[in-house]
């Protein structure tokens, strides 16, 4: 059985060395994991945490209105393409939603665009490289 619901932070860090810090020496622990706004989700598949995303009150320059960044969305190797990603970021948008949060934006490595895309996630701006990780591109979705 498929479940989603809030974790906290220390649930995160198992699948995000797993799957987002694979052979670097960046830490699991990201700037505003602990501020009070920030929400952790994870999609469990039978009581084993499967997919993670997290959300932080930050604005980008370029957009306006209510702000969050997603941030860690990550899903184990075993688990992808089963369409956990997708169910997670669209529960994930109905609750910000309900806080009145009208963009949600990333910083999105390029092997996930299309995974965005998807989700109805527009590119902004130029392609970017982050160390260790590789190129971005800024992609934002407009939910009211
Ligand atoms: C990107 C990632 C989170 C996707 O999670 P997932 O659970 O496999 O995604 P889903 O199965 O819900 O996929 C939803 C849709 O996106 C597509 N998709 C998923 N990953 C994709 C990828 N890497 N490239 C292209 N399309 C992708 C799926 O085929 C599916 O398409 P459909 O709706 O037409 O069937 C996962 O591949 C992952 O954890 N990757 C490693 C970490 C990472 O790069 N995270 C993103 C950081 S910005």
């Amino acid at each position: 059985m498929i479940s989603i619901r809030k974790i906290k932070v220390e649930e995160t860090y198992n699948i995000r060395k797993q799957e987002l810090r694979k052979n670097m020496s960046l830490p699991a622990q990201f700037t505003g994991d602990l501020n009070d706004k920030t929400l952790h989700l994870g999609l469990f598949d039978d009581d084993i945490l499967v997919s993670i995303i997290s959300f932080m009150k930050n604005d980008h320059k370029n957009l306006k209105g209510e702000q969050y960044q997603l941030r860690g969305m990550a899903t184990l190797e075993t688990y992808q393409k089963k369409g956990y990603g997708k169910k997670l970021v669209s529960r994930s948008e109905e609750l910000l939603k309900e806080k009145k949060v009208s963009v949600i934006w990333c910083n999105a490595r390029i092997i996930a665009l299309d995974f965005y895309h998807k989700q109805g996630y527009k590119i902004i701006g130029e392609e970017f490289d982050i160390p260790q990780i590789g190129g971005h591109f800024v992609m934002y979705k407009r939910l009211m």
